[in-house]
């Protein structure tokens, strides 16, 4: 692949702070990482909803889903998983300067790349949120079998069995899906979005 040369910013005459005066809210995106059948996606459904229904324009990006499109010429291999990040990170970076509250839903494995997207976002724009929860109960979860057959040989570079999972040195918020439910997931992270004014 060659990369582009002679290429030009272009600025546009409505600025993200023009987009944030038409919302009641602020556009942060809220980043969250942990291994797989943690909890990410049902957190961040329910918690897109409860932004919804304060009237807080959101996207949700899932993992899985963005492996079946934008993403889908990417594996699990380290350098596959980087690019995914930074793609992801690139446009959350775009959903933020257009005004939404972005929610990311990806293991996200790698410190390094996390932070490549915290630096990438404006200051107070990335919320890295921790879904904690330990490897074995992830696996008793086991929600799509996916930790059997990384166990059986079936899956190979399955996080947390065979590849890596860096935790979080300084989240912004630590949400422990073992002892949490849903409900209380998503209102610890409303109230940080509030203390915070966010929303
Ligand atoms: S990553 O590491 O951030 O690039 O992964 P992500 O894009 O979030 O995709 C994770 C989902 O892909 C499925 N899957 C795997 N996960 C981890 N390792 C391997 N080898 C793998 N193969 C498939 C799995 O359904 C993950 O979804 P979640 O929601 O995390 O369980």
């Amino acid at each position: 692949m060659t990369k582009a040369t002679n290429i030009v910013w272009h600025e546009s005459a409505i600025t993200k702070e023009d987009r944030l005066k038409l919302n009641d809210h602020q556009s942060p995106v809220l980043w969250f990482t942990g291994l797989s059948g943690s909890g990410k996606s049902t957190i961040t459904v329910a918690l897109e909803k409860a932004l919804y229904e304060k009237g807080i324009r959101t996207y949700r990006l899932d993992g899985d889903n963005i492996r079946h499109g934008l993403n889908n010429n990417l594996g699990f291999s380290p350098e596959d998983r980087k690019e995914n990040i930074r793609r992801i990170g690139e446009v959350s970076k775009l959903m933020s300067d257009a005004g939404l509250i972005t929610l990311t839903a990806f293991i996200s494995p790698y410190r390094e790349d996390r932070d490549n997207v915290r630096q990438l976002l404006a200051k107070g724009d990335f919320i890295e949120v921790y879904i904690k929860c330990s490897l074995e109960s992830c696996e008793a979860r086991d929600p799509k079998g996916l930790y059997q057959k990384a166990r059986s040989g079936e899956i190979k570079q399955f996080t947390g069995i065979d590849a890596p999972y860096e935790e979080p040195l300084h989240p912004e918020l630590v949400v422990n899906t073992e002892q949490n439910s849903i409900e209380e997931s998503v209102d610890i992270i409303l109230a940080y979005l509030r203390t915070n004014q966010y929303i």
